[in-house]
């Protein structure tokens, strides 16, 4: 049993590594986003929207916004504040986003947020953002 977890949970790491690393299906956009085990979350200790952030947006966008199966990384240059403003943040929850970055498929909007929590969110993403060279 206990090697049968072992074998999956192998399996798991390999493919999150390979598809942190390699992110971008189409290719050409080499990724800024680092691998789980090195992404730095030294400045978001203690953040209110870590919290929030875990519990709506990680199952898509990873623990750590490193990204995951269902979801792109936002840590990524992609969403730099250059490139995404925090104002594309907050349409992103309210709305939802239709594909155009990926292969992931739309983002639906993610409901059961106020403004303060979608604010406390970008802000823990800003931070992790921050702390891995982003900006
Ligand atoms: C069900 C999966 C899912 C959940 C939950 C989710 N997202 Fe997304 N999100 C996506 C996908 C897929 C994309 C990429 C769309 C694309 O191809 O550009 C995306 C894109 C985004 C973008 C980029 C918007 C743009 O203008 O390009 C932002 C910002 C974002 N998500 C923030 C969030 C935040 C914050 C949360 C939590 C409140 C969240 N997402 C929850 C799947 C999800």
């Amino acid at each position: 049993m206990k090697l049968v977890i072992g074998a999956a949970g192998a399996a798991v790491a390999v493919a999150v590594a390979a598809w942190v690393l390699w992110p971008d299906g189409h290719g050409g956009h080499p990724p800024a986003g680092r691998p789980q085990s090195e992404i730095s979350v030294s400045s978001t200790a203690g953040m209110p929207g870590k919290a929030m952030y875990n519990q709506k947006c990680a199952v898509c966008h990873g623990l750590q916004a490193v990204g995951s199966p269902q979801g792109p990384p936002l840590v990524h240059r992609y969403y730099e504040p250059g490139h995404h403003s925090d104002m594309a943040f907050v349409l992103a929850v309210k709305r939802g986003v239709r594909a155009h970055h990926w292969r992931f498929g739309n983002m639906a909007p993610v409901p059961g947020l106020s403004d303060t929590d979608i604010k406390e969110i970008i802000r823990y993403v800003r931070a992790l953002q921050r702390a891995n060279g982003i900006f």
